[in-house]
């Protein structure tokens, strides 16, 4: 049964190092170092049918070649949720796209370039919108679903969309008279009011036709605007071009280790970016057979789907581990999980605990994968062929080159902390950070590093070890918060003066976010604000940006400038020196 030998060995800084060697298991990828020595980009080109043709678009490859093979009734989409069960072969998810597309064309001015933006819950009808909106060339731009107004309307002004998919009951948090660029709305829902503006998706879907000819794009223009939070300003939107695909596909067979015969679970919100590269674009440019699960976590639907749809490939993230092993491993054992063939985790340190728990209750490896919505797809991660050392996140993709520097650009010695910087130029890297040039040039050191904003080591063998942010950025259940964003909106309560933002370390959530505040003259501290203070953000921005904490104070720490200095509030809230205060007013 146990597939693995665990080693513990005394690494050169004297900590202990353990390393899990795979005794069994048959990996796509055999020999790591030997593929990373040679591979070029360029290589994996050819598996594209634009290789040949020189026709390039992103849905066509993930959708309509697989038409033309063995795989035209291969259920490319399994979807259940509390009311619908459905599966969808590659097959009908062609003539859907097609509909969708023929739908945006017939109500809507969209033309290639242009913004659609997607807010709903997961359900087939956003898979076959977004995919709709790539063949006709429009860049999409997915919404989680728990936005709130103030949310939604920064994202849609700065990126100029012309119309968003949407549900009835999403409808009021789209301020559509303060966005001059929005003119059509399409409402999926059972009874839609329809206007000049407002179209019922589900109804012009049933009689639009399924041919459509697919608008032909240069592999450098947009596929997908992702909007995530930096530690200063407003989200900035990530652009991802349709060469993407090169590195979606490639990672799906290295890390994810794809066959035809799998069943793969990619539990990720297509609002955040792992929802759109490995939950759509990935597994479908693979060919592979997803699982997209609706409705709220819950370890016994999860464990039930796992065992219900054999699921064999599953991804998720540490925060879900993590209360997986809380829930208990009487819960799994109610299950028959034997279809799982491996586990892969992204968004959070994934905690050496977590992988051995994987190892007893699923006898099967948990692989970590590193990346961010820059990165727009894998870049370092354990594969199955190298040995997993607990804590670490592997080894950079080959074809990627990572490294760690100092703040003045020099590449440091292994085990020492630095800035985990990226070579520019990997296939899915952000082509944009929209309407934001200067922004966009500032994430690269001499137009050539791409800086993560996280702190990291690198070990003799080629191991990377995660550290934390070198910003201020907050990963609260894996959804990444800008504190600026969550400041900007508390200022807005008539009770607040000041506000400050951090993430506080949380066993189960990685972090959880903490508001420090100062309170306007005429309000006094009580409980009954605190929880008005975090209603008003769950209305205004999300309920994911709401502080879980919050904690009144006199005055902020703040420079001589204005700036509240978050460093101090986290050094208090973790009762650690300050550092240097010289900048701090009296
Ligand atoms: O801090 C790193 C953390 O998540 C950040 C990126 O967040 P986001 O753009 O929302 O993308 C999340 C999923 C792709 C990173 O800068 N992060 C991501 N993966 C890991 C991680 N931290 C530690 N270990 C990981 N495997």
């Amino acid at each position: 049964m146990v597939e693995y030998k665990s080693i513990v060995y005394e690494g050169v800084i004297g900590m202990k190092v353990e390393t899990l060697e795979v005794i069994q298991g048959d990996y796509m990828l055999k020999d790591y170092a030997e593929t990373a020595k040679t591979f070029q980009w360029k290589d994996a080109e050819k598996n594209f049918s634009w290789f040949e043709t020189g026709k390039v678009n992103m849905a066509y490859e993930a959708i309509d070649r697989h038409v033309e093979t063995d795989r035209k009734d291969k259920v490319a989409l399994f979807y259940q949720d509390a009311v619908r069960k459905e599966s969808y072969s590659y097959t009908d998810m062609k003539n859907q796209s097609n509909k969708a597309a023929n739908v945006f064309k017939q109500y809507s001015n969209l033309l290639k370039g242009d913004r659609l933006f997607i807010f709903m819950p997961k359900s087939p009808e956003l898979y076959f919108g977004l995919l709709g909106a790539v063949k006709m060339g429009v860049i999409v731009g997915p919404l989680f679903e728990a936005f709130m107004e103030g949310a939604v309307y920064d994202r849609l002004l700065d990126s100029e969309a012309k119309a968003i998919v949407t549900t009835p009951e999403l409808l009021n948090r789209i301020p559509i008279d303060k966005l001059p660029n929005l003119e059509t709305v399409f409402l999926v829902g059972d009874s839609v009011e329809e206007t000049d503006k407002y179209i019922d998706f589900k109804k012009a879907l049933e009689s639009a036709s399924t041919s459509f000819d697919i608008e032909w794009v240069d592999k450098e223009d947009g596929l997908i605007l992702h909007y995530t939070s930096g530690s200063t300003g407003k989200p900035k939107g990530i652009l991802h071009v349709h060469y993407a695909m090169v590195q979606h596909y490639q990672s799906m067979k290295w890390v994810m280790d794809i066959r035809d015969e799998d069943i793969y679970w990619c539990t990720a919100d297509p609002g955040w970016v792992t929802g759109t590269s490995y939950g759509i674009f990935g597994p479908l440019l693979a060919g592979a057979t997803s699982l997209v699960l609706g409705g709220r976590f819950s370890p016994d639907a999860w464990y039930s789907a796992i065992e219900e749809y054999k699921v064999s490939v599953w991804y998720s993230a540490p925060t879900a581990y993590r209360m997986l092993m809380g829930a208990g491993d009487s819960i799994v054992n109610q299950h028959d999980l034997s279809s799982l063939r491996h586990v892969l985790s992204v968004g959070e340190p994934l905690n050496p605990e977590v992988i051995k728990w994987g190892m007893q209750v699923f006898n099967k490896r948990i692989h970590d994968t590193w990346w961010m919505t820059e990165t727009g797809a894998q870049m370092i991660c354990n594969y199955g062929c190298m040995p997993i050392k607990p804590g670490s996140m592997g080894k950079p993709l080959p074809g990627i080159t990572a490294a760690i520097i100092d703040n003045q650009g020099n590449v440091v010695a292994p085990y020492t902390m630095g800035n985990l910087v990226i070579k520019k130029g990997w296939p899915s890297m952000m082509r944009q950070i929209w309407n934001n040039k200067e922004k966009y040039e500032a994430s690269f050191m001499n137009d050539d590093w791409y800086f993560s904003g996280d702190s990291a080591s690198m070990d003799e063998d080629g191991y990377f070890w995660f550290q934390g942010r070198v910003d201020d950025v907050i990963m609260t259940s894996g959804e990444r918060v800008g504190p600026f964003e969550v400041e900007s909106k508390l200022l807005e309560h008539p009770a607040i003066l000041e506000a400050g933002v951090i993430g506080k370390p949380d066993p189960i959530r990685g972090e959880i976010i903490k508001a420090f505040i100062a309170l306007n003259e005429g309000y006094a501290p009580s409980d009954e604000l605190k929880v008005e203070i975090q209603q008003f953000i769950k209305k205004g921005l999300s309920a994911h940006a709401a502080p879980r904490e919050i904690e009144f104070k006199e005055k902020l720490p703040k420079t001589r400038s204005g700036k509240i200095m978050r460093r101090v509030l986290k050094a208090w809230e973790l009762k650690l020196p300050p550092g240097d205060l010289s900048t701090m007013e009296d």
